[in-house]
């Protein structure tokens, strides 16, 4: 991620933000808040879920804002302060830096942060563990996206691969080997979890212009920044162009979008005697 222009080009990722987490917060009742703690997992630079978050439900006790990337972390410390924020660097997959929250947490939401995730089962786990008795989790993920392939068609292109050599690994990976609603029931039922939500749906978005999908191509592809400035331009229109292999316009003229998302909302079972 590029966290300078994720701030700027997250508009497709707001959308979706907003419809899911009012469809979690009307399914499940967050009305009363006052004394809950609620965790953002991969909070990216603070702009969607926790704003959204914290407009509408100010009397939240305390919001824990965390990201793996320092960076974005920074960034959100700068664009999005918030007395009822703490934002620290943590990563959902590694319990060692999730200790001091085990078992505190009644929400956790985490939205476009599980698609870069490897091991989920191992993430879901420790979301498992964050939580109180009867603590929800709300997550919202991208699965079989096929836009996300016109970034390796220019990674592998012979005209950019020098500028990406060795360089492969920080490509943004998209984990989706198991895309399925019904495989993700069973993986948290197996868990322990009760389900409230488990949903995969095929999504569009239009952008309003040809600067705003390149714009959010960018913020997905830090790589970029491996481009030298005289050969950006070029980068920027061929990245587009592979876009439109995979993507398309609309009969307006608009660049789409077409991606899958799994929207996912969870309860930790309350202890019975
Ligand atoms: C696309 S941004 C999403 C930001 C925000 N939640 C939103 O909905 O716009 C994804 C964020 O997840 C973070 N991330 C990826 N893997 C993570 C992990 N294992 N633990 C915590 N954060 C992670 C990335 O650093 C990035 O900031």
């Amino acid at each position: 991620m590029d966290p300078i222009l994720y701030s700027k080009y997250h508009h497709l990722q707001e959308r979706d933000v907003n419809d899911f987490l009012l469809a979690c917060a009307s399914l499940t009742n967050w009305c009363n808040l006052t004394k809950k703690i609620v965790m953002d997992v991969g909070c990216g630079s603070g702009n969607t879920s926790c704003a959204w978050f914290l407009s509408l439900f100010l009397q939240v006790k305390r919001l824990i804002a965390i990201d793996k990337s320092e960076g974005m972390i920074n960034l959100a410390k700068i664009l999005n302060p918030h007395p009822k924020i703490e934002y620290m660097v943590a990563d959902i997959a590694d319990e060692s830096s999730l200790e001091c929250w085990e078992g505190t947490i009644n929400k956790v939401i985490s939205t476009w942060c599980f698609q870069f995730i490897a091991d989920k089962r191992k993430a879901f786990r420790n979301v498992y563990n964050l939580l109180k008795p009867g603590g929800e989790a709300a997550i919202l993920f991208e699965v079989d996206s096929p836009y996300h392939q016109c970034y390796r068609h220019i990674i592998e292109s012979p005209k950019w691969s020098l500028n990406f050599k060795n360089k492969t690994l920080e490509y943004p990976h998209i984990y989706s080997e198991n895309s399925s609603d019904v495989y993700y029931k069973q993986l948290l039922q197996e868990m322990g979890f009760t389900i409230v939500l488990c949903k995969k749906k095929q999504k569009t978005f239009a952008f309003p212009s040809d600067e705003d999908c390149i714009g959010f191509l960018l913020s997905v592809f830090s790589l970029h920044k491996k481009v030298p400035d005289e050969c950006m331009d070029e980068f920027r229109s061929d990245l587009f162009q592979s876009f439109l292999l995979y993507g398309g316009r609309e009969t307006s003229g608009r660049p789409v979008a077409y991606y899958g998302l799994m929207s996912i909302l969870i309860r930790k079972p309350n202890i019975t005697t």
